[in-house]
């Protein structure tokens, strides 16, 4: 398993960027900002994450997502510690990530990776999307924002 970021000719692997992220309007405004980065396994492209610097110093993982088959085989684990080591490595203080209310799993391995709760930003997806999303029997409405020191 290889991490690369991806070639600038290269078209983005949008059904994996679909799985975090409902919006392709969203996700083609942060891929012209971010920088991106493919986990390939023999030459196939199995992961992706995204990450944007918002603010000086600071750093966020915008999107991430591993293919579905390859699910809780530790992939999103090494994808977000190669992050912190992009982020560290490019002089960021803060790295910084946002996630759902309902993403129970998701909250989880950001918090065994060394992210912290730092606020609620109160009916983000309410706001943001047209659609209502469900996860886990339970509605998406607000972001919760974790935040780690690098
Ligand atoms: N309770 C406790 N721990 C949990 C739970 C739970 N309910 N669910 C998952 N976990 C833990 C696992 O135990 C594991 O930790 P461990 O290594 O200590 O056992 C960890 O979370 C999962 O780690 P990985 O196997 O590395 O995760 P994976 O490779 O599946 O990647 C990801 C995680 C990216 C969330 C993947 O499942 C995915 O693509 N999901 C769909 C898209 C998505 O939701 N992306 C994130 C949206 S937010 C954003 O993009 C900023
Ligand atoms: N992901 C998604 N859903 C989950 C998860 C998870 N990881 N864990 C639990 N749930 C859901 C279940 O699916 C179920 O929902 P459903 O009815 O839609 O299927 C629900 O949570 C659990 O419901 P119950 O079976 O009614 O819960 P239980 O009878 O176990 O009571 C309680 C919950 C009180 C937390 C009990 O487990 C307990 O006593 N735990 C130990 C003490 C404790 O932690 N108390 C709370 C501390 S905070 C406080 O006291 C204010």
């Amino acid at each position: 398993m290889e991490i690369r970021k991806l070639d600038k000719m290269e078209s983005p692997p949008n059904e994996l960027l679909l799985l975090a992220d409902p919006s392709i309007e969203m996700i083609e405004d942060y891929l012209n900002r971010g920088e991106t980065y493919i986990c390939e396994e023999g030459g196939e492209r199995i992961a992706v994450c995204v990450m944007l610097a918002t603010r000086p110093g600071t750093f966020e993982i915008v999107n991430i997502a591993v293919d579905e088959c390859r699910q809780g085989m530790g992939i999103g684990k090494k994808l977000i510690e190669h992050s912190i080591q992009t982020a560290r490595l490019q002089g960021f203080k803060t790295l910084e990530i946002g996630t759902g209310n309902s993403s129970i799993g998701q909250l989880a391995l950001y918090q065994k990776c060394g992210f912290r709760i730092t606020g609620v930003d109160r009916d983000y997806f309410v706001r943001h999307y047209k659609e209502d999303i469900f996860e886990s029997g339970i509605q998406c409405k607000d972001m919760i924002r974790l935040s780690m020191d690098l």
